[in-house]
């Protein structure tokens, strides 16, 4: 099978990382991908939004399966025309997309499947907003409607800040807290079938304790020792499922990786937010516990033929991933500088690896930052203490001037199991 990858993260590296090592796989692309990418797939210097460009790529390499990795292109519909030429492809259409390219169409879906989120309103200017925020009381949770690379959403107990992120989005959807845990959950999808993966936990501020500002990821691990028992078929039945159908009644199928972020809140579980696409960092850690080859379930997404598979098999022990991102990251990350240790920081059993994200070869072939998250240092083990030790090993070999990563990632999770 030849398989094309869209995008050049972390995220698509572990994608085709686990896809490298499928037997089934006979051809690995990767647009436009990155340095370490560069190592497992022939990557192509494709605009990734463009959809006709992608088609012709597909096409010119015969690829049995296209996946779309990022939220950029999905959105803006590259799926669209790769389908409409008939070439089998994991990500939903541009419609689909919507779940996660609207936050206020996210709200309606979940309206009419019946699935348990925060209530909110959608405001459209200042008086409407403060009126929503008073309603709610603080703290105050003020999300911009549309794509908004992780920088979208505004927590804070400080009215006037909340009202001034209000005022700097177009349409603002204005939310209760939700306290509580927060889970993340990823599910495949052909539109009918929905086959939930194991549940992880991403950390999204950039400081230690949870501390400073919101971003990507700065690290995720699986499994959730603490997660009560019987999470993800509640989450199946009460969540992945009702939109997976409402969406398809709605006559726009869903087809691809559904992402539940959840809290798990006192009065239960809450969707926060769906995406519509596999999350970053949290692949890295699901997709090294993923025993089951990839290709066949992606593939069988695509075609519409899940229900026919065999349930999945998962590594019984843990990962942790560690982001290493840029100095002034999430602000102003600084770039174009020389990465070292990358060889040095993977265990030569296969324990540790690193996932390259914003990185990119000079001429002389050293590998240089290009981006706020640079790598993703990954390691699995036998429980999360193990794992975690693994992979922070791995990140002290890292010689990146500036850069940042926190400490404290699953470090909580392993001292509780
Ligand atoms: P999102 O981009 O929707 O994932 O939001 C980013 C982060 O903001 C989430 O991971 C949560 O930590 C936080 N957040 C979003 N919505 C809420 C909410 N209703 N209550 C509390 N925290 C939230
Ligand atoms: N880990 C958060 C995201 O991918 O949106």
């Amino acid at each position: 099978m030849k398989v094309l990858v869209i995008g050049g993260g972390a995220r698509e590296h572990a994608l085709c990382r686990s896809l490298s090592q499928d037997p089934a796989v006979s051809e690995l692309h990767c647009a436009p991908g990155n340095a370490g990418i560069g190592r497992v797939a022939t990557v192509h210097p494709v605009d990734q939004l463009d959809g006709a460009a992608v088609t012709a790529l597909a096409q010119r390499l015969a690829a049995d399966l296209v996946v779309v990795g990022p939220e950029a292109p999905l959105v803006a519909g590259v799926a669209d025309p790769l389908r409409a030429a008939g070439i089998p492809v994991f990500g939903p259409s541009a419609e689909a997309a919507q779940l996660e390219g609207s936050k206020a169409f996210a709200k309606d879906v979940m309206a009419g499947a019946g699935v348990p989120t925060a209530r909110s309103y959608l405001c459209t200017t200042p008086a409407e907003a403060a009126e929503a925020l008073d309603a709610f009381g603080a703290p105050y949770v003020v999300k911009d409607d549309g794509l908004a690379a992780g920088k979208g959403v505004v927590v804070t107990a400080d009215r006037t800040a909340a009202l001034a992120h209000a005022a700097s989005c177009e349409r603002v959807v204005i939310e209760e807290y939700l306290d509580g845990p927060e889970v993340s959950l990823f599910a495949i999808t052909d539109g009918t079938t929905v086959l939930p993966l194991q549940p992880a936990q991403d950390f999204k501020r950039a400081l230690d304790g949870d501390a400073g500002p919101n971003t990507g990821g700065m690290g995720a691990y699986s499994p959730l020792p603490w997660a009560p028992a019987g999470l993800v078929e509640e989450v199946l039945e009460t969540v992945l499922q009702p939109t997976v159908d409402e969406l398809r009644r709605r006559g726009t199928p869903f087809s691809g990786l559904l992402y539940a972020g959840l809290a798990l809140t006192s009065r239960g579980t809450r969707v926060i937010e769906f995406n519509a696409r596999f999350g970053d960092p949290e692949t890295q850690v699901v997709l090294a516990r993923l025993r089951t080859p990839l290709a066949g379930v992606l593939l069988a997404a695509a075609n519409g033929t899940l229900a026919d598979l065999e349930p999945l098999r998962w590594d019984e022990g843990a990962a942790v991933t560690v982001v290493i991102a840029a100095e002034g990251y999430p602000a102003a990350p600084r770039s174009g500088d020389v990465i070292e240790g990358l060889e040095k920081a993977e265990a030569a059993d296969g324990t540790v690896w690193v996932l390259h994200a914003g990185t990119e070869q000079d001429g002389e072939g050293r590998v240089l930052s290009a981006g706020g998250r640079v790598l993703s240092v990954t390691a699995t083990g036998a429980d999360l203490a193990q794992a975690r030790e693994r992979a922070y090993t791995g990140v002290a070999e890292i010689r990146l001037d500036g850069s940042q990563h926190r400490t404290d990632i699953a470090l909580k999770a392993a001292l509780d199991s």
